[in-house]
């Protein structure tokens, strides 16, 4: 039987445009976002998925917000979650219910957080990247499944070298989650073993 598979999204939507794309060996069974106006429930409608909003500030608080989450994602039993830009910090509770796959756009662990190009480029580095991972406890922290660098050119903005770590990503998402969905992750510690 094929794998289940959430993704939650807060913005554009372009990582689950790149999954929706792709020949996953599971299947996409909903999509949940944080806010009504991301682009990613309109790529969702497009590709035939449905599409459901927990909105934040429509909550007393984190927690309150967080259970409402957990319930609307329990009700699809989903094998796998999917963090494709999805910009809110999920409790212990809901990482370790479900495997949860992360995408970020440094190469971890340089540069965690919510402005990972923009802090790159504040640094100086000539190379960061596309990191995807495993979800725990701790924020774009988790085992690394699969990395790949983006040399930064010297007239780069946020914004253009955020589009060339987009393209990676869109490749390197979609080959995570086709590896979890064929059962090759074999997670030994901090160490994701990629079985043959
Ligand atoms: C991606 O760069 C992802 O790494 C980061 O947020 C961005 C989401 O882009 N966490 P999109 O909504 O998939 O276009």
């Amino acid at each position: 039987m094929g794998k289940r598979i959430i993704v939650l999204a807060s913005g554009a939507g372009s990582n689950l445009a790149a999954l929706t794309a792709a020949d996953l060996g599971g299947r996409i069974v909903a999509v949940v976002t944080d806010r009504a106006d991301a682009g990613a429930l309109m790529r969702a409608e497009q590709a035939g998925i449905s599409g459901d909003t927990i909105p934040y500030p429509a909550f007393p608080d984190r927690a309150a917000w967080a259970r409402a989450l957990e319930g609307n994602v329990a009700e699809h039993e989903p094998d796998l979650v999917v963090l494709a830009g999805f910009m809110r910090i999920l409790p212990p509770e809901f990482v370790t219910r479900w495997p949860t796959l992360n995408v970020h756009p440094s190469l971890l662990p340089a540069f965690p957080g919510a402005r990972a190009v923009e802090a790159a480029l504040a640094w100086g580095v000539k190379v960061t990247g596309s990191t995807v991972h495993l979800v725990d406890e701790e924020v774009d922290h988790g085992p690394i499944v699969l990395q790949e660098a983006v040399a930064v050119r010297p007239d780069d903005d946020a914004g253009s070298l955020h589009e060339r770590i987009k393209t990676v990503e869109h490749r390197l998402l979609p080959r995570a989650v086709s590896l979890f969905c064929a059962d090759r992750l074999r997670v030994e510690g901090r160490y994701v073993r990629i079985l043959q």
